[in-house]
């Protein structure tokens, strides 16, 4: 159902109740998600940005409802990946008078995509189009979380559409903040924040600074997935801010995955030693957890054990990407340890350390490890190991 968000100012995107993987198979989307797209109608009428093309015709049924895409006279592409840009052929197609306004990498990455003769009228932050009664002003905005992305402000409604920024996965049948449920809202916000933005807090942080010197007034923002924040609209912007710091809170993530329960059984152990210093914990079983909330977690915490036993001389494939990601997130402010249990060769604890000092992990013990099931002894050293983790993790 269309929705007009402002004067003249419609969402003519289209709600993915069914998605439950996102950029392939790399991002879980429990709540599903939205593809937005606004049309603004005025002297000149614009669309910013469409669908994924599986979406196209639905999308297509909803742009007409407002307006012919004959009389679009522009479109903006903010991105181009093909959950915003997928329905540009179909619009082009029938909205042959419309110019394609595109930040300057998207002069690079649109027609990379869809190989198609489109003229485009390339922009950078501050320039202005008017459209009659009201600007478009642009921000570019490279790494948050393409290089082409850009944000479009509609002046005069004091609308911004930052595109990906500010987004959730998340399906809802209203379209608003104040509408939906505020812990599922905040829930999917920041695991969008933690697995796509993470890696670009720097960027983050100072795009918010240099966009809040503009003093621009902000009174909706409409984001490209999930709901348009305009009850208290900085409220997201003041939490990307206190993300993209990467404070984390006073607590620890014990993760793992196990063969036989003897990884396990210290996991376990190592959690007793941290409750016992008072320390918040997560016990994570690495095959039985989204990989995606468990980077959450990871966001969350001070101090990441990660336990494997050795396996083929290495570590158990689940824990393979979390090692990876560690890395590719580039988290901050992260302290780290390594443990398992193993039978005639343990190199799976020395590689998890390995894995956590590229990733820029402080290491705050030597990596534990037990041969074959734990003794009581060794458990003892577990929990005297956990104990050694709460400790750091409060300092
Ligand atoms: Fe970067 Fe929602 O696409």
């Amino acid at each position: 159902m269309i929705t007009e968000i402002a004067e003249n100012v419609y969402w003519v995107g289209v709600v993915d109740w069914g998605l439950r993987r996102f950029h392939g198979d790399e991002l879980s989307t429990h709540r599903g998600s939205t593809y937005n797209a606004y049309v603004i109608k005025d002297e000149k009428n614009v669309l910013v940005d469409t669908v994924w093309s599986p979406f196209q015709d639905e999308f297509m049924e909803h742009l007409r409802e407002v307006i012919d895409p004959a009389e679009l006279d522009i479109v903006v592409a903010n991105h181009s990946e093909v959950d915003h840009s997928g329905a540009l052929p179909e619009v082009m197609r029938h909205a042959p008078n419309a110019q394609l306004v595109v930040s300057k990498k998207g002069e690079e990455s649109i027609p990379g995509h869809y190989h198609a003769d489109w003229t485009m009228m390339p922009v950078g932050t501050g320039d202005r189009i008017n459209i009659g009664s009201r600007d478009l002003i642009f921000v570019e905005a490279p790494m948050l979380h393409w290089p082409d992305s850009m944000f479009t402000y509609l002046a005069g409604s004091n609308i911004l559409m930052p595109n990906d920024a500010f987004g959730q996965h998340y399906a809802t049948e209203f379209r608003f903040n104040d509408q939906v449920d505020q812990r599922e809202l905040y829930e999917e916000a920041l695991k969008y924040y933690v697995n796509i933005l993470t890696p670009f807090s720097r960027q983050v942080g100072k795009k918010i600074d240099e966009l809040l010197s503009l003093e621009l007034p902000v009174e909706i923002i409409a984001p490209s997935h999930g709901v348009i924040w305009r009850d208290n609209p900085l409220q997201i912007v003041e939490k990307y801010q206190e993300w993209a710091k990467q404070e984390p809170e006073k607590s620890a993530v014990i993760i793992y995955d196990t063969m036989w329960n003897g990884t396990r059984r210290m996991a376990d152990a190592v959690s007793e030693g941290c409750t016992a210093e008072g320390v918040p914990n997560k016990v994570l079983h690495a095959s039985h957890t989204d990989r995606n909330d468990l980077l959450v977690e990871v966001f969350k915490a001070r101090t990441i054990a990660v336990g494997s036993p050795t396996f083929n001389n290495g570590v158990l494939p689940s824990i393979a990407p979390v090692c990876r990601d560690l890395a590719g997130l580039k988290f901050q402010n992260k302290l780290g340890a390594a443990f398992g249990s193993y039978g005639w060769n343990g190199k799976a604890i020395g590689d998890i350390q390995e894995h956590l000092q590229e990733a820029g992990f402080e290491l705050i013990a030597d990596p534990l490890s037990c041969k074959w099931q734990p003794s009581v002894d060794d458990m003892e050293a577990c929990r005297e190991y956990g104990k050694k983790l709460g400790r750091e993790t409060l300092q």
